[in-house]
């Protein structure tokens, strides 16, 4: 049985939530494995715009099991929100079908002001984070000041936890001129959130094991993008969890073998939200009519985002790092009308040209991308279905991707829409190699 991981080629926002729910019919579990309510994956259903942060995308299907892996940090009160937002949709989130691992990370209430004195201290060097205090809740995870989700279940245990917490950072806020937290105040909020939360509570890693051993398949639903990642993206201009494959396993206590398949998901072009180096970033009208057509605006913060040209030194770098088996391509709609379109196959760095993704960020801000043109798609490709009814100039861009990056597209989105996609069921099929799962 096929387990697929989806997996963001570029810095977040590729479109992963509107592709992991075309996919999701397809499988019988859906789970997160790193990030937290910083992710905003949007989903159209019936003409509804969602966006789900914390929750795996997968939820919107009723029949379907979600899990939090323990690679996520967890705010409760995001958890609880994002719960009772689906159910004004008419969605009802119960324990049976969500699940939340005992050893994820939880998000206090001291993390969002950590992560604004630090953003605050970097001045102009500022990382732009979401503010959401994921930075801070996996520094206390590294550093082993972490509270866990299994710890909101003792109450002993979470009382000495905080205390031992705020002991040092409340000396560290009224550095900074701000009041300190109240051990049991926070205490009392967080035994609370505990106890709703208990039943959602599960040893993830066992669970998935037993699923699978069952015969049950997993689409692992990756948050952020490869280039976000905290080892592998352009540090320090990232997140600060494992987005990339080797994630899963860390992130959900699965042993390497399990994730049988990937599918990067990656943009026409290129965005990131947020400060850090971005080399085909366009910082003009074509820039801005990129932005206004594809609608860039964050899905979790609605701040705008910065577009640029498709940027296939990125992407193959990232297509390497994952094992990308195959791409699902998304928004080429949004660069019809243009009178000429570009993408990236090379930088030029001292008067050499480099293909390899370079890990040094001041060596990327200095880098000159070398662009191939391609001429404008006549027509409209917006909501098309069928392959046969693409523009040649459009197939020969695909093609010219697929070259460049060593990876075939097996899924074309045309639109927002579940049904705007073009999809050719043989080189996916030759992927995830289960003939007998229908897809949406
Ligand atoms: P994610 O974080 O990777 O799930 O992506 P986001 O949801 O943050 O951003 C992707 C945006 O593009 C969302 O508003 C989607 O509805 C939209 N979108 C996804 N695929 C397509 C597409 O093929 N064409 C157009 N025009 N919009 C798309
Ligand atoms: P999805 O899953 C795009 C960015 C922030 C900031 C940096 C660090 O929707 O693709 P953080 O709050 O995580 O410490 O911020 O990472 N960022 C994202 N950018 N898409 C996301 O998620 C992102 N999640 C975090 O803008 O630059
Ligand atoms: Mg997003």
């Amino acid at each position: 049985m096929t387990n697929l991981l989806i997996i963001g080629t570029q810095w977040g926002d590729e479109g992963k939530g509107k592709i992991v729910d075309f996919l999701v019919p397809a499988f019988d579990i859906i789970a997160r494995y790193q990030g937290g309510h910083n992710a905003g994956h949007t989903v159209y259903l019936d003409g509804h715009k969602i966006v789900l942060h914390l929750i795996p995308s997968g939820i919107l299907h009723p029949d379907k099991i979600c899990l939090i892996g323990n690679g996520l940090v967890v705010s409760p009160q995001a958890f609880f929100q994002e719960i009772d937002n689906l159910k004004t949709l008419g969605i009802q989130v119960t324990p049976n079908r969500l699940l939340v691992s005992r050893s994820a990370q939880v998000i206090m209430p001291y993390h969002p002001l950590l992560e604004k004195i630090a953003e605050e201290s970097r001045g102009q060097k500022k990382i732009g984070t979401t503010l959401r205090g994921i930075g801070p809740c996996y520094e206390d995870k590294a550093a082993r000041w972490g509270i866990r989700v299994g710890d909101l279940l003792e109450p002993e245990i979470l009382r000495e936890k905080i205390q031992d917490n705020l002991s040092l950072k409340n000396k560290y806020f009224e550095a900074f001129g701000y009041p300190p937290f109240k051990v049991e105040s926070i205490f009392e909020d967080y035994q609370v959130l505990g106890e709703k939360m208990a039943p959602y509570v599960a040893d993830i890693s066992v669970y998935i094991d037993e699923q699978i051993r069952a015969g049950k398949s997993v689409l692992f639903e990756g948050a952020q993008g490869t280039l976000l990642d905290v080892d592998h993206g352009t540090y320090p201009f990232v997140t600060s969890s494992s987005c990339t494959a080797g994630g899963v396993c860390t992130g959900l206590g699965v042993n390497p073998k399990l994730v049988k398949a990937v599918l990067g998901i990656t943009k026409a072009y290129a965005t990131r939200v947020g400060s850090g180096p971005f080399p085909t970033e366009l910082q003009d009208e074509t820039g801005a009519m990129i932005a206004r057509s594809g609608d860039e605006f964050g899905a979790t913060t609605g701040r705008p985002r910065r577009c640029g040209w498709f940027d296939a030194v990125a992407v193959r770098y990232a297509c390497r790092i994952n094992g990308v088996d195959l791409l699902a391509l998304t928004k080429p709609d949004v660069l019809e009308g243009l009178p000429e379109i570009k993408a990236c196959y090379a930088y030029r760095y001292k008067g050499t040209l480099i293909k390899e993704f370079p890990s040094d960020p001041w060596i990327l801000e200095r880098v000159e991308p070398e662009y191939r043109s391609f001429p404008r798609w006549p027509g409209s490709i917006h909501r098309l279905k069928d392959f046969s009814l693409l523009p040649a100039s459009f197939i020969d861009y695909c093609k010219w991707l697929e070259d460049t990056l060593e990876v075939k597209i097996g899924l074309i989105s045309t639109g927002v829409n579940r049904e705007d996609i073009i999809y050719n069921q043989e080189k996916f099929q030759k992927i995830i190699g289960d003939k007998d799962r229908a897809l949406a």
